[in-house]
């Protein structure tokens, strides 16, 4: 897998160990020297060759493969005193000292790798070279999963330094599953790259994902803008971008395969995306869930003061007792309830029933009154906020559960849904992944899940929401089923402990000094440190179980078009009329619908009833559209209230009141 095009072995050494009773060298650190003209910097990977002096240690001594990770310069001066004094005090004359002082660069390196391995022992004080291809890999502990018969590199980028450069690969079985998983990546806004670099990583797992490891697919949540809205366009890339492609093996092209889910906005008819324009939006399929679907995760809608038992017995026994089923309310009236507007009617009938009960009429089932209307306020809440992702009525229009398909990309744009609805939907489709998961019929073998903006949703303080429960479990149990998580924020100190502990890899763009200066970042030196202040956009450190130093790598830019330059070449449509959006939601399914038959039959028709009936028919994806939208529409003015579901009771039995 790596290229082996390793130049004849660097002929002569550009530095040498050295290693005093003050700065002795260690199993773990060395200090060398190098000229004063040098291509060694902070983050360049350098060999230690014990060779030498002493007869018959030349070949086959220790090597040692170190990272550089402090630098000094200094002369022979006793005191800066002396050389003002050799100045005579003017720092014009300076340069005119008699003497030349010797001058040294020493430079500090971390050790990467030792071999043999065993016994551990100092560093030898041997030569130095800058580090090849072939040494990088082995620097890396990339040997062991490059090569073999199931090779499992997935490249990463680029070390580069002083004119050479070498692709890193990062071991499959350690970003995601089952040794280890999980990807974190932090660092300021805007320099970071930080959502690039995951587009660009997504990119290569899906070209380098191994074949033993199965299929493999990506679930990525849009919460910001236009950011993923055009994963399946090309953007621009430089010559520089494309030769990075190219010495890492990879292909520079957007994602083939690529689904975008959105809920609706409140009208109902218009989606709620950036990816709006006329010539994508036909690729958007809404994102509409009903009753059934939240129900199941109604413990995300009550906040923690309220997770009470018995709220939740009584959202238990909804869902158990009475959804989907044909229920007796015990007041003389039967129901079925299946949508948000046939529990509406149930509560109704309920409270009604209890009032006409008189003084003793404060429980019903054993469940009491003020429990039953805490839950359904708490469901007409959602139902309010996230109007358009959750529908009153209608059926639900979902992810494909059970036939995901191998290297295939689902955006799901949750950028403008309330919070409380995002919180909704992280946690319906990150449990059904699992769910799939574990029964192993999602339709691949293993998803990653990416969350960008991670410290809104899984913050180090605050309550313990239910999607923090969530990400916390993926983090700590997610990589034996496959479920990776791949998140980034600005500050990784604002994000849960546990979450980030838990991801296997963790890489870094440009960071915050104040960021840095937090104890998370004690083990870095402070050159590093610095290094990470004023990274240039396109370069990151990585860390990988396999490296046992940070790396830092370069990367092309993503070969997907930006969101910010995407939402310009295809400006977001104005939200359609009512009309002119069913028309177009027909049409999608159906090119050979009739716009103005359309817009006939919709006369004088209630919007809900037009809304339902075209769900319906979206769900049905009948051979003849038209008229199945005609039939569902006029059935339903002909026999109100809900001819397509059977036995609904047409008048509420205690208050006589129509529904
Ligand atoms: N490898 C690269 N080389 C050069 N420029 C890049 C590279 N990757 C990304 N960029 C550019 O850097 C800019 C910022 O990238 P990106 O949006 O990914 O940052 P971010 O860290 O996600 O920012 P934010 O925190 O605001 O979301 C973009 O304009 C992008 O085109
Ligand atoms: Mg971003």
């Amino acid at each position: 897998m790596i290229e082996r095009r390793d130049p004849a072995p660097p002929p002569t050494p550009i530095g040498r160990v050295v290693a005093t009773e003050q700065k002795p060298a260690t199993p773990h650190q060395f200090h060398f020297w190098t000229a004063n003209e040098t291509s060694i910097g902070i983050g360049a990977i350098v060999r230690v060759e014990e060779t030498g002096e002493e007869p018959g240690k030349g070949e086959g001594g220790r090597v040692v493969w170190g990272v550089v990770t402090d630098g000094f310069a200094y002369s022979d001066l006793a005191t800066p005193l002396h050389d003002v004094v050799g100045a005579e005090g003017d720092p014009a004359r300076a340069d005119e000292s008699p003497t030349v002082r010797q001058e040294i660069r020493l430079w500090t390196a971390a050790v990467l790798r030792q071999q043999p391995e065993e016994p551990l022992q100092p560093v030898p004080l041997g030569r130095v070279h800058v580090a090849t291809d072939a040494d990088v890999a082995q620097a890396l502990r990339m040997d062991a999963y490059l090569g073999g018969a199931e090779p499992r590199g997935i490249p990463v980028g680029l070390y580069t330094s002083g004119g050479l450069e070498a692709p890193v690969y990062l071991d499959a079985d350690f970003l995601l599953g089952p040794e280890a998983a999980h990807l974190n990546i932090s660092g300021v806004s805007g320099l970071a790259t930080k959502t690039s670099a995951v587009e660009f990583l997504l990119g290569s797992i899906f070209e380098h994902f191994p074949p033993h490891k199965g299929r493999i697919g990506a679930v990525c949540f849009n919460v910001k803008g236009p950011d993923l809205c055009f994963l399946d366009h090309a953007g621009s890339l430089d010559e520089e971008d494309r030769r990075r492609y190219e010495r890492l093996g990879l292909e520079a092209k957007p994602f083939a395969k690529v689904r975008y889910y959105a809920p609706f906005k409140s009208d109902g008819v218009n989606l709620n995306t950036l990816r709006t324009h006329r010539e994508l939006v036909g690729a958007v399929e809404p994102l509409v869930w009903g009753l059934r679907e939240v129900l199941d995760y109604a413990e995300v809608l009550l906040n923690r003061d309220d997770i009470d038992a018995k709220a939740d017995a009584f959202i238990d026994f909804l869902s158990d007792r009475v959804v989907d089923k044909s229920f007796d309310d015990g007041f003389g009236g039967t129901h079925r309830v299946a949508t948000f507007a046939d529990l509406e009617r149930l509560f109704r009938a309920i409270f009604d029933g209890l009032e006409l009960a008189g003084g003793r009429g404060d429980t019903w089932r054993t469940h009491h009154i003020a429990t039953i209307r805490k839950v359904r306020n708490r469901l007409s809440n959602i139902s309010t906020r996230a109007k358009g992702l959750v529908a009153d009525d209608g059926p639900s229009s979902d992810l494909p559960w059970g036939r995901f398909e191998d290297r295939t990309v689902y955006v799901v744009d949750v950028a403008n849904v309330d919070p409380l609805g995002q919180d909704l939907v992280f946690a319906r489709v990150v449990s059904k992944l699992r769910e799939h998961l574990e029964r192993r019929d999602l339709g691949v073998d293993a998803v990653v899940v990416f969350v960008d903006e991670l410290n809104k949703y899984a913050p180090a303080d605050g309550p313990e929401t239910y999607v923090k429960k969530m990400l916390l479990d993926i983090s700590e149990r997610g990589r034996y089923l496959g479920l990776v998580l791949f998140g980034a924020e600005q500050f990784r100190s604002q994000v849960h402990r546990r979450v980030v502990g838990n991801a296997g890899t963790m890489m870094f763009g440009r960071m915050d000094s104040d960021e840095l200066a937090t104890p998370g970042y004690q083990v870095l030196s402070p050159a590093t440190k610095i290094k990470l202040a004023t990274l240039p956009i396109g370069e990151l450190m990585v860390r990988h179980p396999h490296f046992t130093q940070p790396i830092f790598v370069r990367f092309p830019r993503p070969a997907v078009l930006r969101g910010r330059d995407g939402v310009e070449r295809f400006p977001p449509a104005a939200d359609l009329p009512f009309e002119e959006a069913v028309v177009r939601q027909l049409v999608k399914l159906d090119a050979r619908v009739r716009p103005n038959l359309v817009k006939d039959l919709m006369a004088d028709r209630r919007e809900d009833d037009v809304r339902r009936a075209l769900a319906l028919t979206r769900q049905a994806r009948p051979q003849d559209v038209f008229a199945h939208f005609k039939k569902l529409l006029g059935a339903r003015v002909a026999a109100a209230p809900v001819p397509v579901r059977a036995s609904v009771p047409p008048l509420n039995p205690i208050s006589d009141e129509p529904y």
